[in-house]
């Protein structure tokens, strides 16, 4: 796909706390190998063209942090497969405060609901001081996107680590275009208010910087308006928040899978082998309920692997007739309720196994550790995809399993996912606390004849794929141009 507009060097900035290449050094000789990684930003930035624009992200790792400074913050072309990238070296105590301390442990859990709020979260002074990193690190991300940004450049700003630079941003750079989107839900006041006060209007007027502030679905852009009407007294449209004068648009972008990629990478001989070796692991003529996530907590493992339980106690004529492959890939595992969450997932599992497994059956097939081939050759298999987030920006899984799945597989999602917007009409929608309810949702989705199953996956396909990552990303940036 080609640019809709030919594009200039320093017209069109991303920013991101990830960025689109990671390093390594090696134990041997201390040589840094640089790694790549994929996404709607990466294919959406690519499709503009190489001298497009610059990528401004942060060194995430001490390895990161040495080949920032080993290349002056500018990873050779080699490395970046051609991207222009700023990798940022922000201090590493800014960094870790600003990332896990802020980002991953406060605005992460107020959009996702996932604090027990008997006992968290209390905002004390250890918070005020990670508050004031995440202040430096956000203003380390303005500053080198108003130093790279061409006169009138676009800029598009993502997620809840960088909140507060489109509004720094705007003060430095006002000739910018600037926009922001959020890849997670967005908090309702009652409970955004959890923050204190001023941190919460910090974190809006930060967004409200921007020209234009995007979503991924109606939902999450709702409730950012009311938040602003709430919190701030803003006036309010369904596209549009004005405050003091000035006004920020709303957009809503429904990142879709990429189907031509997604065929194309599922069919490749690595992802063959291993359908072989988990065919082999489930056992023949035996149903696939599968799911595939990051052990992020707000993706609601454990409840699965209780719903599915409850599944072979409440339905025992489907043990030995079913295998739950469930791929949970550790993330963020700085933090130590990540890794206890983890734990507990493969504790969960174990638990199932010793309890219903017999010679021949093993209940759940778990894996922790990530496999790109691995999770395509399980969306090959899949008769259910199980996608049931307490809640979620939109869940990429839910849009790939039925683009991949060779004989068609029922959705199993829950209604607190964004993608249940689009896909519910044909999906098994699930209240993702609901153990019964789930369970039961799985015996519906595995009971379905083989010809309704294939036409309800073929329609979610088709919705799946509707605005592909290119699009996504050239649909912002021409909005972002052209709304006034
Ligand atoms: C999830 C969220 C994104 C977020 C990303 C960060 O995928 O949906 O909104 O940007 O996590 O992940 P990281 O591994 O960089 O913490």
């Amino acid at each position: 796909m080609t640019a809709e507009l030919p594009e200039t060097a320093g017209q069109v900035l991303v920013a991101s706390n990830r960025g689109p290449v990671s390093y390594t050094r090696s134990a041997d000789d201390g040589s840094l190998t640089a790694k790549r990684g994929g996404g709607g930003l990466v294919s959406g930035l690519s499709a503009l063209g190489a001298d497009a624009g610059t990528w401004v992200c942060a060194a995430l790792s001490e390895d990161d942090r040495a080949a920032a400074r080993a290349f002056d913050g500018r990873p050779p072309a080699a490395d970046t497969g051609g991207q222009s990238v700023r990798m940022l070296d922000i201090p590493s105590e800014t960094f870790d405060a600003a990332y896990n301390g802020i980002a991953n442990s406060v605005l992460w859990f107020v959009h996702h609901l996932l604090y027990q709020t008997p006992l968290e979260p209390i905002f004390d002074a250890e918070f005020e001081a990670r508050w004031e990193h995440y202040r430096a690190y956000n203003l380390a991300f303005a500053d080198a996107l108003a130093e790279e940004a061409a006169e009138g450049a676009a800029v598009l700003v993502q997620d809840y680590h960088l909140a507060l630079v489109p509004g720094l941003l705007a003060e430095r750079r006002p000739d910018l275009r600037i926009g922001h989107f959020s890849h997670t839900p967005w908090a309702p006041p009652e409970l955004f208010r959890v923050l204190p006060d001023p941190v919460a209007r910090e974190v809006l007027l930060g967004v409200l910087g921007a020209d234009r502030a995007a979503f991924l679905t109606r939902r999450w852009a709702d409730a950012f308006i009311a938040c602003c009407a709430a919190l701030l007294g803003a006036e309010t449209t369904p596209d549009s928040v004005t405050h003091e004068g000035r006004t920020t648009r709303i957009g809503v972008h429904g990142l879709g899978a990429d189907a031509a990629f997604l065929r194309d990478r599922a069919g490749r001989p690595d992802v063959d082998e291993r359908l072989a070796e988990l065919r082999e692991r489930v056992g023949p003529g035996r149903a696939t309920i599968v799911r595939v996530d990051r052990t992020e907590l707000s993706k609601n493992i454990v409840r699965g692997l209780l719903a599915y339980r409850r599944l072979l106690t409440d339905h025992p004529e489907w043990r030995g007739r079913v295998a739950h492959i469930a791929f949970a890939y550790p993330s963020r595992q700085d933090l130590a309720l990540y890794r206890a969450y983890t734990a507990e997932v493969s504790r969960v599992a174990d638990a199932v196994n010793e309890e219903f497994g017999e010679d021949g059956w093993t209940p759940v097939i778990l894996h922790v550790k990530d496999d790109f081939a691995r999770s395509l050759a399980a969306y090959r298999m899949a008769d259910v995809a199980l996608v049931n987030p307490i809640r979620d920006g939109m869940n990429l899984v839910a849009k790939e399993v039925p683009v991949v799945s060779e004989n068609g597989c029922a959705l199993v999602l829950s209604r607190e996912a964004g993608a249940a917007e689009e896909l519910g009409p044909d999906a098994l929608l699930v209240n993702p606390y609901d153990i019964a309810g789930t369970a039961q949702a799985l015996h519906e989705a595995l009971s379905l004849d083989q010809a309704t199953r294939a036409a309800r996956s073929r329609r979610l396909a088709n919705t799946a794929t509707a605005l592909p990552p290119t699009a996504w990303f050239l649909a912002q940036l021409t909005a972002l141009r052209t709304t006034a």
